[in-house]
Protein backbone atom coordinates (compact mmCIF):
# COMPACT_ATOMS: atom_id res chain seq x y z
CA UNK A 1 0.00 0.00 0.00
CA UNK A 2 2.70 2.22 1.07
CA UNK A 3 4.68 1.70 -2.10
CA UNK A 4 1.28 2.43 -4.28
CA UNK A 5 1.20 5.91 -2.94
CA UNK A 6 4.23 6.92 -3.61
CA UNK A 7 4.75 6.09 -7.09
CA UNK A 8 3.49 8.22 -8.92
CA UNK A 9 4.66 11.82 -7.27
CA UNK A 10 8.32 9.84 -7.47
CA UNK A 11 8.08 9.39 -10.95
CA UNK A 12 6.95 13.08 -11.54
CA UNK A 13 9.54 14.16 -8.48
CA UNK A 14 12.34 12.37 -10.79
CA UNK A 15 10.51 14.05 -14.22
CA UNK A 16 10.79 17.01 -12.72
CA UNK A 17 14.83 16.86 -11.58
CA UNK A 18 15.54 15.23 -14.92
CA UNK A 19 13.92 18.50 -16.89
CA UNK A 20 15.87 20.99 -14.39
CA UNK A 21 18.85 19.39 -15.07
CA UNK A 22 18.38 19.45 -18.86
CA UNK A 23 17.60 23.01 -18.79
CA UNK A 24 21.11 22.90 -17.24
CA UNK A 25 22.60 25.95 -14.90
CA UNK A 26 22.05 28.67 -17.32
CA UNK A 27 18.71 29.04 -15.49
CA UNK A 28 20.12 29.20 -11.57
CA UNK A 29 20.35 32.37 -9.82
CA UNK A 30 23.71 33.80 -9.36
CA UNK A 31 23.96 33.04 -6.27
CA UNK A 32 22.65 29.29 -6.25
CA UNK A 33 25.59 27.32 -5.13
CA UNK A 34 23.41 24.64 -3.77
CA UNK A 35 22.06 22.77 -6.66
CA UNK A 36 23.46 19.55 -7.20
CA UNK A 37 21.68 17.86 -5.11
CA UNK A 38 20.24 15.93 -7.44
CA UNK A 39 21.76 12.31 -8.19
CA UNK A 40 19.61 12.20 -11.31
CA UNK A 41 21.90 14.89 -12.38
CA UNK A 42 25.10 12.64 -13.48
CA UNK A 43 22.22 10.96 -16.11
CA UNK A 44 21.43 14.33 -17.77
CA UNK A 45 22.11 14.70 -21.59
CA UNK A 46 24.88 17.39 -20.84
CA UNK A 47 26.61 17.57 -24.48
CA UNK A 48 23.72 18.67 -26.57
CA UNK A 49 23.52 22.38 -25.48
CA UNK A 50 26.30 24.04 -27.36
CA UNK A 51 26.73 26.32 -30.55
CA UNK A 52 23.89 26.30 -33.49
CA UNK A 53 21.88 24.78 -30.76
CA UNK A 54 21.41 27.15 -28.66
CA UNK A 55 18.15 28.70 -30.62
CA UNK A 56 16.70 25.35 -30.66
CA UNK A 57 17.07 24.61 -27.33
CA UNK A 58 15.80 28.45 -26.21
CA UNK A 59 12.24 27.04 -27.76
CA UNK A 60 9.69 27.40 -24.95
CA UNK A 61 9.70 29.21 -21.95
CA UNK A 62 9.98 33.16 -22.44
CA UNK A 63 12.47 36.37 -22.33
CA UNK A 64 12.11 39.31 -20.92
CA UNK A 65 13.15 42.17 -22.79
CA UNK A 66 13.38 45.84 -20.56
CA UNK A 67 14.15 49.08 -22.32
CA UNK A 68 12.08 52.48 -22.62
CA UNK A 69 10.48 52.43 -25.84
CA UNK A 70 6.30 52.35 -25.27
CA UNK A 71 5.09 55.12 -27.41
CA UNK A 72 5.41 57.28 -30.75
CA UNK A 73 7.79 55.12 -33.14
CA UNK A 74 10.15 53.41 -30.90
CA UNK A 75 7.22 51.29 -29.40
CA UNK A 76 6.51 51.21 -33.43
CA UNK A 77 10.22 50.22 -33.53
CA UNK A 78 10.25 47.63 -31.23
CA UNK A 79 7.49 45.52 -31.85
CA UNK A 80 8.53 45.03 -35.48
CA UNK A 81 11.95 43.62 -33.81
CA UNK A 82 9.50 41.21 -31.90
CA UNK A 83 7.44 40.23 -34.99
CA UNK A 84 11.27 38.81 -36.62
CA UNK A 85 12.10 37.32 -33.26
CA UNK A 86 8.53 35.74 -33.33
CA UNK A 87 8.64 34.16 -36.51
CA UNK A 88 11.59 32.56 -35.73
CA UNK A 89 10.35 31.54 -32.41
CA UNK A 90 7.17 31.00 -32.21
CA UNK A 91 7.29 29.18 -28.83
CA UNK A 92 8.80 31.82 -26.95
CA UNK A 93 6.33 34.15 -25.27
CA UNK A 94 8.14 37.37 -25.42
CA UNK A 95 7.75 39.47 -22.66
CA UNK A 96 7.95 42.93 -23.40
CA UNK A 97 9.08 44.67 -20.10
CA UNK A 98 9.52 48.39 -21.37
CA UNK A 99 9.10 51.12 -18.74
CA UNK A 100 7.57 54.47 -20.31
CA UNK A 101 9.49 57.77 -20.33
CA UNK A 102 11.60 59.19 -22.74
CA UNK A 103 15.38 58.43 -22.65
CA UNK A 104 15.25 56.18 -20.25
CA UNK A 105 14.93 58.25 -16.66
CA UNK A 106 12.50 55.99 -15.56
CA UNK A 107 13.15 52.72 -16.76
CA UNK A 108 17.15 53.07 -15.79
CA UNK A 109 15.87 53.41 -12.53
CA UNK A 110 13.52 50.88 -12.34
CA UNK A 111 16.33 48.68 -13.62
CA UNK A 112 18.96 49.71 -11.04
CA UNK A 113 16.68 48.92 -8.66
CA UNK A 114 15.86 44.83 -10.18
CA UNK A 115 19.51 44.81 -10.49
CA UNK A 116 20.51 45.71 -6.93
CA UNK A 117 17.41 42.82 -5.96
CA UNK A 118 19.38 40.74 -8.26
CA UNK A 119 16.63 40.02 -10.35
CA UNK A 120 17.67 40.99 -13.81
CA UNK A 121 15.48 41.06 -16.96
CA UNK A 122 16.90 38.51 -19.39
CA UNK A 123 18.35 41.55 -21.99
CA UNK A 124 18.05 45.45 -21.53
CA UNK A 125 18.72 48.66 -24.26
CA UNK A 126 22.41 50.17 -22.72
CA UNK A 127 23.45 52.72 -24.46
CA UNK A 128 27.05 51.94 -25.78
CA UNK A 129 29.94 54.11 -24.29
CA UNK A 130 30.41 55.25 -20.72
CA UNK A 131 27.12 54.22 -19.65
CA UNK A 132 27.69 50.51 -20.94
CA UNK A 133 31.42 49.99 -19.52
CA UNK A 134 31.34 52.72 -16.44
CA UNK A 135 27.65 51.17 -15.15
CA UNK A 136 27.07 47.64 -15.76
CA UNK A 137 29.93 46.13 -17.41
CA UNK A 138 32.24 47.76 -14.54
CA UNK A 139 29.67 46.09 -11.76
CA UNK A 140 30.45 42.82 -13.09
CA UNK A 141 26.36 42.61 -14.44
CA UNK A 142 27.48 41.30 -17.67
CA UNK A 143 28.42 38.22 -19.81
CA UNK A 144 30.72 38.69 -23.03
CA UNK A 145 28.96 38.15 -26.39
CA UNK A 146 32.58 37.50 -28.07
CA UNK A 147 30.91 34.04 -28.65
CA UNK A 148 27.87 35.53 -30.87
CA UNK A 149 30.34 37.60 -32.60
CA UNK A 150 32.23 34.89 -33.62
CA UNK A 151 29.50 32.77 -34.46
CA UNK A 152 27.56 35.33 -36.47
CA UNK A 153 30.51 37.06 -38.36
CA UNK A 154 29.33 40.24 -36.58
CA UNK A 155 32.91 41.86 -36.33
CA UNK A 156 32.71 42.19 -40.45
CA UNK A 157 29.34 43.57 -40.26
CA UNK A 158 29.42 46.36 -37.46
CA UNK A 159 31.13 49.54 -37.39
CA UNK A 160 35.01 49.81 -36.11
CA UNK A 161 33.98 52.92 -34.31
CA UNK A 162 31.52 50.86 -32.22
CA UNK A 163 32.93 48.39 -30.80
CA UNK A 164 35.77 50.02 -28.79
CA UNK A 165 32.48 51.59 -27.23
CA UNK A 166 30.76 48.59 -26.06
CA UNK A 167 34.40 46.50 -25.34
CA UNK A 168 36.38 46.44 -22.10
CA UNK A 169 39.77 44.13 -21.87
CA UNK A 170 39.61 42.37 -25.17
CA UNK A 171 35.42 41.23 -24.25
CA UNK A 172 32.67 43.25 -25.93
CA UNK A 173 29.60 43.50 -23.69
CA UNK A 174 26.71 44.11 -26.39
CA UNK A 175 25.03 44.02 -29.57
CA UNK A 176 24.40 47.49 -31.23
CA UNK A 177 20.83 47.22 -32.95
CA UNK A 178 21.46 51.22 -34.28
CA UNK A 179 23.13 54.11 -34.48
CA UNK A 180 20.94 57.55 -33.97
CA UNK A 181 22.02 61.30 -34.22
CA UNK A 182 21.71 63.46 -31.75
CA UNK A 183 22.31 66.71 -33.36
CA UNK A 184 19.76 67.20 -35.36
CA UNK A 185 17.61 70.50 -35.92
CA UNK A 186 13.79 69.41 -36.68
CA UNK A 187 12.02 72.91 -38.02
CA UNK A 188 8.59 73.40 -39.61
CA UNK A 189 9.01 74.47 -43.73
CA UNK A 190 6.02 76.41 -44.08
CA UNK A 191 6.36 78.78 -41.20
CA UNK A 192 10.38 79.18 -42.02
CA UNK A 193 8.97 79.78 -45.30
CA UNK A 194 6.48 82.54 -44.17
CA UNK A 195 8.65 84.53 -42.58
CA UNK A 196 10.82 84.43 -45.25
CA UNK A 197 13.74 82.21 -43.30
CA UNK A 198 16.43 80.08 -44.59
CA UNK A 199 17.05 77.17 -42.63
CA UNK A 200 19.99 78.67 -39.85
CA UNK A 201 23.67 77.02 -40.29
CA UNK A 202 25.47 78.94 -37.64
CA UNK A 203 24.96 79.43 -33.95
CA UNK A 204 24.16 83.46 -35.24
CA UNK A 205 21.64 83.09 -37.64
CA UNK A 206 19.29 80.21 -35.41
CA UNK A 207 19.46 83.30 -33.15
CA UNK A 208 18.75 86.16 -35.27
CA UNK A 209 15.99 83.28 -37.01
CA UNK A 210 14.44 83.10 -33.45
CA UNK A 211 14.39 86.64 -32.91
CA UNK A 212 12.61 87.11 -36.00
CA UNK A 213 10.23 84.72 -35.22
CA UNK A 214 9.51 86.35 -32.20
CA UNK A 215 9.13 89.53 -32.88
CA UNK A 216 6.71 88.43 -35.62
CA UNK A 217 4.58 86.90 -32.44
CA UNK A 218 5.81 83.72 -31.71
CA UNK A 219 6.76 83.27 -28.05
CA UNK A 220 8.76 80.35 -28.28
CA UNK A 221 10.22 79.42 -31.28
CA UNK A 222 12.27 76.31 -30.10
CA UNK A 223 10.45 74.17 -28.48
CA UNK A 224 11.68 72.02 -25.45
CA UNK A 225 10.72 69.24 -23.23
CA UNK A 226 11.05 67.95 -19.77
CA UNK A 227 15.13 68.11 -18.44
CA UNK A 228 16.81 65.62 -20.42
CA UNK A 229 15.67 67.31 -23.81
CA UNK A 230 17.35 70.45 -21.88
CA UNK A 231 20.42 67.74 -21.80
CA UNK A 232 20.27 66.72 -24.95
CA UNK A 233 20.09 70.31 -26.40
CA UNK A 234 22.67 71.51 -24.24
CA UNK A 235 25.07 68.95 -25.87
CA UNK A 236 24.54 70.13 -29.39
CA UNK A 237 24.96 73.73 -28.52
CA UNK A 238 28.29 72.83 -26.63
CA UNK A 239 29.01 71.44 -29.78
CA UNK A 240 28.07 74.22 -32.16
CA UNK A 241 29.88 76.80 -30.06
CA UNK A 242 33.10 74.87 -29.51
CA UNK A 243 33.98 73.08 -32.21
CA UNK A 244 34.96 69.22 -32.50
CA UNK A 245 38.16 68.79 -30.65
CA UNK A 246 37.56 71.21 -27.49
CA UNK A 247 34.17 69.67 -27.28
CA UNK A 248 35.47 65.86 -27.39
CA UNK A 249 38.22 67.70 -25.31
CA UNK A 250 35.46 67.98 -22.78
CA UNK A 251 35.15 64.35 -21.93
CA UNK A 252 39.06 63.17 -22.21
CA UNK A 253 40.35 66.16 -19.90
CA UNK A 254 41.92 68.53 -22.85
CA UNK A 255 39.21 71.10 -22.67
CA UNK A 256 39.35 72.89 -19.48
CA UNK A 257 35.76 73.29 -17.76
CA UNK A 258 36.31 76.26 -16.45
CA UNK A 259 37.93 78.31 -19.51
CA UNK A 260 36.29 81.35 -21.06
CA UNK A 261 35.61 78.99 -24.18
CA UNK A 262 33.19 77.10 -22.35
CA UNK A 263 31.62 80.38 -20.69
CA UNK A 264 30.99 81.47 -23.84
CA UNK A 265 29.36 78.17 -25.17
CA UNK A 266 27.43 78.32 -22.04
CA UNK A 267 26.21 81.52 -22.25
CA UNK A 268 25.34 80.44 -25.73
CA UNK A 269 23.41 77.72 -24.15
CA UNK A 270 21.48 80.15 -22.42
CA UNK A 271 20.87 82.52 -25.49
CA UNK A 272 19.06 79.35 -27.05
CA UNK A 273 17.44 78.24 -23.73
CA UNK A 274 15.69 81.57 -24.04
CA UNK A 275 13.43 81.18 -27.21
CA UNK A 276 11.88 77.80 -26.15
CA UNK A 277 8.74 77.23 -24.21
CA UNK A 278 8.26 78.26 -20.42
CA UNK A 279 6.58 74.94 -20.00
CA UNK A 280 9.32 72.58 -21.33
CA UNK A 281 9.80 70.67 -17.82
CA UNK A 282 5.76 69.33 -18.27
CA UNK A 283 6.18 68.07 -21.91
CA UNK A 284 7.58 64.86 -23.09
CA UNK A 285 9.54 64.73 -26.09
CA UNK A 286 7.12 64.10 -28.34
CA UNK A 287 4.86 66.31 -27.35
CA UNK A 288 8.01 68.96 -27.73
CA UNK A 289 8.25 67.43 -31.46
CA UNK A 290 4.36 67.62 -32.35
CA UNK A 291 4.49 71.73 -31.47
CA UNK A 292 6.67 71.62 -34.40
CA UNK A 293 4.58 70.11 -37.08
CA UNK A 294 1.55 71.28 -35.50
CA UNK A 295 3.36 75.00 -36.36
CA UNK A 296 3.31 75.76 -32.49
CA UNK A 297 7.12 76.09 -32.64
CA UNK A 298 9.71 76.63 -35.92
CA UNK A 299 12.54 74.23 -34.00
CA UNK A 300 12.87 71.12 -32.12
CA UNK A 301 16.41 70.10 -31.17
CA UNK A 302 15.74 66.19 -30.36
CA UNK A 303 17.79 62.55 -31.82
CA UNK A 304 16.54 61.38 -34.80
CA UNK A 305 13.87 59.06 -32.75
CA UNK A 306 11.37 62.18 -33.63
CA UNK A 307 11.48 61.13 -37.13
CA UNK A 308 10.18 57.42 -36.35
CA UNK A 309 7.46 59.59 -34.23
CA UNK A 310 6.75 62.02 -37.15
CA UNK A 311 6.32 59.17 -39.60
CA UNK A 312 4.14 57.12 -36.70
CA UNK A 313 1.68 60.12 -36.26
CA UNK A 314 1.40 60.30 -40.76
CA UNK A 315 3.39 63.22 -41.15
CA UNK A 316 5.22 64.36 -44.30
CA UNK A 317 8.90 64.71 -44.51
CA UNK A 318 9.59 67.78 -45.97
CA UNK A 319 6.36 68.83 -45.97
CA UNK A 320 5.43 68.94 -42.47
CA UNK A 321 9.06 68.80 -41.43
CA UNK A 322 12.44 69.22 -42.10
CA UNK A 323 15.64 68.44 -40.91
CA UNK A 324 19.48 69.77 -40.66
CA UNK A 325 22.30 69.68 -38.71
CA UNK A 326 21.83 71.77 -35.19
CA UNK A 327 23.54 74.84 -36.79
CA UNK A 328 27.13 75.43 -36.25
CA UNK A 329 27.44 71.56 -36.04
CA UNK A 330 27.58 70.03 -39.86
CA UNK A 331 30.09 67.78 -40.72
CA UNK A 332 29.82 66.47 -36.85
CA UNK A 333 27.68 63.61 -36.30
CA UNK A 334 27.01 63.04 -32.54
CA UNK A 335 25.97 59.70 -32.09
CA UNK A 336 24.34 57.47 -29.57
CA UNK A 337 23.99 53.59 -30.06
CA UNK A 338 21.19 51.65 -28.48
CA UNK A 339 22.48 48.28 -27.93
CA UNK A 340 21.36 45.09 -25.72
CA UNK A 341 23.06 43.13 -23.31
CA UNK A 342 23.21 39.50 -21.66
CA UNK A 343 23.05 39.72 -18.05
CA UNK A 344 25.34 36.98 -15.99
CA UNK A 345 21.72 35.05 -14.37
CA UNK A 346 19.87 35.89 -17.19
CA UNK A 347 17.02 33.81 -16.25
CA UNK A 348 16.20 32.42 -19.31
CA UNK A 349 19.46 32.68 -20.85
CA UNK A 350 19.07 30.42 -23.96
CA UNK A 351 16.02 32.72 -25.22
CA UNK A 352 17.98 35.90 -24.53
CA UNK A 353 20.81 34.65 -26.48
CA UNK A 354 18.05 34.47 -29.21
CA UNK A 355 16.41 37.68 -28.84
CA UNK A 356 20.45 39.33 -29.09
CA UNK A 357 20.94 37.48 -32.13
CA UNK A 358 17.94 38.80 -33.88
CA UNK A 359 18.84 42.19 -32.81
CA UNK A 360 22.22 41.54 -34.38
CA UNK A 361 21.27 40.04 -37.57
CA UNK A 362 20.26 42.01 -40.73
CA UNK A 363 16.60 40.46 -40.78
CA UNK A 364 16.38 42.58 -37.27
CA UNK A 365 17.37 45.29 -37.64
CA UNK A 366 16.40 46.30 -41.08
CA UNK A 367 12.87 45.70 -39.50
CA UNK A 368 13.60 48.28 -36.46
CA UNK A 369 15.18 51.01 -37.78
CA UNK A 370 13.08 51.92 -40.26
CA UNK A 371 10.57 52.56 -37.92
CA UNK A 372 12.17 53.75 -35.04
CA UNK A 373 13.91 56.94 -36.86
CA UNK A 374 18.11 55.37 -36.97
CA UNK A 375 19.86 53.88 -38.99
CA UNK A 376 20.99 50.09 -38.26
CA UNK A 377 24.13 49.53 -36.87
CA UNK A 378 25.19 47.10 -38.99
CA UNK A 379 26.36 48.09 -42.11
CA UNK A 380 24.92 46.23 -44.90
CA UNK A 381 21.39 47.18 -44.69
CA UNK A 382 19.04 47.43 -47.20
CA UNK A 383 18.87 51.00 -48.31
CA UNK A 384 15.52 50.73 -50.30
CA UNK A 385 13.58 49.98 -46.93
CA UNK A 386 14.71 53.34 -45.58
CA UNK A 387 13.45 57.38 -46.04
CA UNK A 388 14.81 60.45 -47.04
CA UNK A 389 15.99 61.06 -43.65
CA UNK A 390 17.33 58.13 -42.48
CA UNK A 391 19.27 57.57 -46.21
CA UNK A 392 20.65 61.16 -45.20
CA UNK A 393 22.00 59.86 -41.98
CA UNK A 394 23.60 57.07 -43.66
CA UNK A 395 25.31 59.13 -46.06
CA UNK A 396 26.46 61.26 -43.04
CA UNK A 397 27.08 58.65 -40.35
CA UNK A 398 29.68 57.79 -43.05
CA UNK A 399 31.60 60.66 -44.22
CA UNK A 400 31.06 62.84 -41.07
CA UNK A 401 33.56 63.51 -37.97
CA UNK A 402 31.39 60.99 -35.36
CA UNK A 403 31.71 62.91 -31.11
CA UNK A 404 29.84 61.41 -28.59
CA UNK A 405 26.75 62.28 -27.10
CA UNK A 406 26.09 63.35 -23.66
CA UNK A 407 22.82 62.49 -22.80
CA UNK A 408 22.58 59.01 -24.11
CA UNK A 409 25.18 57.79 -22.31
CA UNK A 410 28.39 57.99 -24.95
CA UNK A 411 31.00 60.25 -23.22
CA UNK A 412 30.27 60.32 -19.26
CA UNK A 413 29.63 58.32 -16.96
CA UNK A 414 26.53 57.84 -14.72
CA UNK A 415 27.78 59.18 -11.73
CA UNK A 416 29.34 62.41 -13.60
CA UNK A 417 26.18 63.04 -16.01
CA UNK A 418 23.87 62.93 -12.55
CA UNK A 419 26.18 65.67 -11.38
CA UNK A 420 26.03 67.71 -14.42
CA UNK A 421 22.45 67.35 -14.38
CA UNK A 422 21.98 68.66 -10.92
CA UNK A 423 23.94 71.70 -12.29
CA UNK A 424 21.90 71.73 -15.06
CA UNK A 425 18.38 71.49 -12.93
CA UNK A 426 20.05 74.15 -10.92
CA UNK A 427 20.87 76.54 -13.79
CA UNK A 428 17.18 76.38 -15.63
CA UNK A 429 15.68 77.60 -12.49
CA UNK A 430 18.44 80.48 -11.79
CA UNK A 431 19.70 81.07 -15.32
CA UNK A 432 23.45 81.97 -13.44
CA UNK A 433 26.12 80.80 -15.93
CA UNK A 434 28.91 81.57 -13.22
CA UNK A 435 27.32 79.17 -10.70
CA UNK A 436 26.65 76.26 -13.09
CA UNK A 437 30.11 76.04 -14.87
CA UNK A 438 31.52 76.20 -11.39
CA UNK A 439 29.45 73.28 -10.80
CA UNK A 440 30.50 71.56 -14.20
CA UNK A 441 34.01 72.18 -13.13
CA UNK A 442 33.16 70.45 -9.88
CA UNK A 443 30.64 67.55 -11.44
CA UNK A 444 34.34 66.76 -13.58
CA UNK A 445 37.10 66.79 -10.63
CA UNK A 446 34.35 64.28 -9.02
CA UNK A 447 34.45 62.23 -11.70
CA UNK A 448 38.19 62.08 -11.84
CA UNK A 449 38.10 62.98 -15.47
CA UNK A 450 40.18 66.43 -15.18
CA UNK A 451 42.73 65.70 -12.05
C1 LIG B 1 17.46 57.53 -26.13
C2 LIG B 1 17.45 56.21 -26.81
C3 LIG B 1 16.64 56.29 -28.04
C4 LIG B 1 15.30 56.89 -27.76
C5 LIG B 1 15.40 58.15 -26.92
C6 LIG B 1 14.09 58.75 -26.49
O1 LIG B 1 18.20 57.49 -24.96
O2 LIG B 1 18.74 55.84 -27.14
O3 LIG B 1 16.48 55.00 -28.58
O4 LIG B 1 14.56 55.94 -27.15
O5 LIG B 1 16.16 57.92 -25.80
O6 LIG B 1 13.38 57.92 -25.65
Amino acid sequence: MLKKRITLPYILVLLLAVLLVACGPNNAAPNDTDGGDEPAATDAPDDADTGDEADDEAAGGEVEVFSWWTGGGEAAGLEAMIEVFQAKHPDITFNNAAVAGGAGTNARAVLATRLQANDPPDSWQGHAGQELIGTYVAAGQLEPLNFLYEENGWLDVMPETLIPLISQDGNIYSVPVNIHRANVMWYNPTILEENGLEVPQSLDEWIVAMETLREAGMDAPLSMGEQWTAMHLMETVLLASLGTDAYNGLWNGETDWGSAEVTAALEDFQTVLSYTNSDASALSWQDAAQLVVDGDAAFNVMGDWAEGFFREIGMTPQEDYGWAPVPGTAGNFQFLSDSFVLPVGAPNREAAIAWLEVAGSIEGQDAFNPVKGSIPARSDADRSLYGEYLLSAMDDWASDTVVGSLAHGVVASDPWKSEIDTSLGLFLGSGDVAAFQEGLVNACNTAGACQ
